[in-house]
């Protein structure tokens, strides 16, 4: 039986490309049959090299997320400069204490019977952690060394059309060369594209739209070619996929066609009608159809001026955005549409309507998602320029590599109508000095040339010297990183007449924990390595929301704010990146499970415009505090509530002027815990009671409740469902401070993918079909098959009441 199952592995990882339409493109994603294996293997690069005892893998494929975490790896004994520090000491989970440091080697084996002398073959990295060399058949194709760099290699010479072909692709990460986790291996899609010579260049088609009016859209499309006597049809289709016009043209410019499609009562793109056209563009020698190519676009004006700030559609629009690292968590950072999709749901939620990719290129998957779901984007490329931050960072390949790696990201993700504006850089060290001023103009003018249409930022943090030297005045967007003491002066000195918070807040919670006494701190820390949720610490660089929500509100030309960050992150567990076991981030507005803190109501209660916010913090589960004073907030999108407590008012709260806090927050300081029920109801402008939340003291954890984010997944081995696990008392309460060891059991057509409970200081392995709650709660990812059927998961917990739930998987 094993012997069988050995045979079958082996035929099924060579996949057999170029059988389909033989005329024009194919684009296959290399996923199922690769093998890996950690450290150097130089003769992997032979087709004969015995790669039998080598693991099976799926790409996209994060090597290191499996960990285990020790305090060990890529311990950085190092003074955080841009944190302000002096004196090195040791910071333990910065990169999130998981094994990503090293070499390691995939191979994949491919057959191509159809390849004839009129094709030629790409292969496309939609990024590869990190220092790709890539090699076919023993010889080497190429490298590329940023680990979040889009790149192709054209192949055609390399491989054989009789033989079995033999991709190899060696990676290699340095310690020290991130300041945060940045996963490891072949982490994104890996395609082969096979087309004809005389065909659409790769990230060939740029299509813009210069000119909208209510009754009409210009939609321009140049489209770089290869070959000769081509001829170009393309077709534009509405989101129900009727016709709307065409243009055919023979008329070639430097190998670029350019064409100009009128579209009438142009239906426009933006964040709350995220409507999408696409263009079909068909390439034909004669009659012959040579390549074709479908993009989907969106029809919006973008705008930045003195006058209106930024402006989208005409409209003023405010920035209510959020920083996001690649990372996802338990996945660490193998891509997966299905948990990118999770995230922006949450984010919609919550009244977010814009994303900055931090501190480098996003995925692909996520700008899709942007486009489709309505997130207006900005496009970061680099944390460092020719100066490091880490000593094995991007300084490394700037001078080499920076145009390419520009170049690649405006080419490939260009026709995204949610990119709104490219950042050329996050607080990289050189806005100190005279070159500094010169690479950012540089920058910015290969951003201006690959595409005119968008502008250019950088995320400043050395604040008054970018003022002296001339580095903001030049950028198309100043972007303020913290700073907000600067705001005023950066505004009247810059010449843009807006700025922009393109990093903001970095308050730090843990989802559940609250700190007593009350008090506003920078860098608190405490015995348990946990954030107040009380929402009121950050970092000495930092400040809190309601400061930045001030600042929005008071100075029109503020044009929004990137919150750092929407969720937790792996790696970077500041206040305590000396203090081990911390290894992932507190500044989340949701946790690393992607569990809303309080925070998250805090932002929707200001974001949200459509549904109401009525969110009661601490939980009131207080044994011990019984008569101690025990503060209660509520985050509301209402402007007062009264407060009771066991159906006695502890009176009404209403939003003021007094400080920014209470301005954004009502706050009942002075509450004297006893168990029972606290409820809150909150009135409208007029003072009549619109609305009521309660929360109530639980008793000892009795059962376990399962709640998926869907109730039915794709049959397509990829999509997942997140469930969140919590217990609840004899009564039904949730109880908030359960901590239960608790174990997963999947049946049927999924299997168990991860679990994560949000505790910055666990060392609880993600993959393992077990884990304590955190809070009271954790989530449990689930993974179909690629066959429909039904998903079984029983969770289970000594003395508890199991949880099961049953999904169904669809194809
Ligand atoms: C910023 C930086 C981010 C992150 C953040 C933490 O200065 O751009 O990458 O380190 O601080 O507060």
């Amino acid at each position: 039986m094993k012997y069988f199952k050995y045979i079958v592995c082996i035929l099924s990882i060579i996949i057999t490309i170029g059988t389909l339409k033989a005329q024009t493109r194919e684009v296959i994603t290399l996923k199922k049959g690769w093998t890996f294996k950690k450290g150097n293997h130089p003769e992997a690069i032979k087709s004969n090299f015995d790669d039998s005892q080598w693991e099976q893998v799926t790409v996209p494929h994060d090597w290191a997320i499996y960990g285990p975490f020790d305090k060990d790896i890529d311990k950085q004994v190092v003074a955080i400069e841009q944190n302000g520090e002096e004196v090195a000491t040791e910071k333990t989970g910065r990169t999130g204490a998981l094994p990503y440091i090293g070499e390691a080697w995939y191979r994949y084996k491919f057959s191509l019977p159809n390849f004839n002398s009129n094709k030629k073959v790409l292969i496309l990295f939609e990024g590869a952690m990190s220092q790709p060399e890539v090699f076919i058949n023993g010889k080497k194709v190429g490298e590329w060394k940023y680990g979040y760099a889009y790149f192709y290699f054209d192949i055609t010479d390399f491989i054989s059309t009789t033989q079995v072909n033999t991709l190899a692709v060696k990676l290699t990460n340095l310690g020290e060369s991130s300041r945060w986790y940045p996963g490891a291996g072949l982490y994104r899609n890996v395609s082969i594209i096979i087309k004809n010579k005389e065909c659409i260049d790769q990230w060939g088609t740029f299509i813009t739209t210069p000119l909208i009016t209510k009754d009409i859209a210009q939609v321009n499309i140049k489209t770089k070619v290869s070959g000769k006597n081509l001829r170009i049809v393309t077709t534009i289709f509405d989101a129900d996929g009727n016709k709307v016009n065409s243009n055919e043209t023979t008329e070639l410019f430097d190998n670029k066609f350019e064409q100009n499609i009128a579209i009438n009562n142009p239906k426009l793109w933006s964040p709350e009608s995220p409507y999408l056209y696409t263009a079909v563009s068909k390439l034909y020698i004669g009659n012959d159809l040579k390549d074709e190519i479908t993009k989907p676009f969106g029809i919006r004006q973008i705008e930045y001026s003195q006058k209106t700030g930024f402006s989208l559609n005409g409209k003023t629009t405010k920035f209510k955005g959020v920083c996001l690292h690649h990372d996802l968590g338990p996945l660490g950072a193998a891509v997966n549409k299905s948990a990118l999709r999770r995230q922006l749901r949450i984010l919609k939620d919550m009244g977010c309507n814009a994303i900055r990719s931090s501190h480098n290129m996003t995925s692909l998957e996520q700008l899709e998602l942007c486009d489709e779901m309505g997130f207006m984007f900005l496009a970061e490329s680099f944390d460092e320029w020719a100066k490091p931050k880490v000593k094995n960072g991007y300084n490394l390949y700037f001078d080499a590599y920076a145009e390419k790696d520009v170049v690649n990201l405006v080419r490939a993700t260009r026709n995204h109508p949610c990119i709104v504006m490219w950042s050329a850089g996050n607080e990289v060290p050189d806005q100190w000095g005279s070159e500094g001023v010169k690479r950012a103009k540089w920058l910015q003018n290969i951003f201006h040339r690959e595409d005119p249409t968008r502008p250019v930022t950088v995320g400043m943090d050395q604040v008054k010297n970018t003022m002296e030297s001339g580095f903001g005045a030049l950028l198309d967007v100043p972007g303020l990183n913290y700073r907000l003491h600067l705001y005023d002066e950066a505004y009247k000195k810059f010449p843009q007449g807006f700025i922009l918070g393109s990093e903001t807040a970095s308050t730090v919670s843990s989802r559940g924990i609250y700190k007593f006494p009350v008090e506003k701190g920078s860098m608190k820390t405490y015995d348990d390595f946990q954030s107040s949720s009380y929402d009121l610490e950050y970092c000495s660089w930092s400040n809190l929301p309601d400061d930045d929500f001030a600042l929005q509100d008071d100075k029109p030309w503020v044009i929004g704010e990137f919150v750092w960050t929407g969720f937790d992150y792996l790696g970077e567990p500041t206040p305590y990146d000396e203090a081990w076991p911390s290894r992932s981030s507190y500044f989340g507005i949701n946790d690393l499970a992607g569990l809303p803190k309080d925070r998250y109501y805090l932002y929707r209660s200001r974001w949200n415009t459509k549904e109401e916010t009525l969110h009661i913090l601490p939980h009131w589960n207080w044994e011990g505090r019984k008569g101690q004073k025990t503060p209660v907030f509520v985050y509301t999108s209402y402007d007062s509530a009264e407060l009771f407590l066991n159906g006695k008012s502890l009176g009404v709260q209403k939003k003021n002027n007094n400080t920014k806090q209470n301005r954004y927050r009502l706050m009942w300081m002075d509450v004297k815990y006893e168990p029972g029920t606290l409820k809150v109801v909150a009135f409208d402008k007029n003072g009549n009671p619109v609305s009521e939340k309660e929360i109530k003291t639980a008793g000892k954890p009795h059962q376990i409740i399962l709640e998926p984010d869907v109730t039915s997944i794709k049959a397509n081995g990829e999509d997942l469902c997140y469930i969140t696990v919590s217990v609840v008392d004899k009564n039904g309460i949730p109880c908030p401070t359960a901590t239960n060891q608790l174990t997963f059991k999947v049946k049927g057509e999924g299997s168990f993918r991860a679990a994560c409970n949000g505790d910055a200081t666990s060392l609880e392995l993600f993959h393992l079909p077990t884990m304590k709650l955190f809070s009271g709660k954790l989530v449990v990812l689930i993974q179909s098959t690629e066959d429909a059927g039904d998903i079984e998961l029983t969770v289970s917990g000594k003395g508890l009441k199991k949880g099961h739930i049953t999904l169904k998987s669809i194809k």
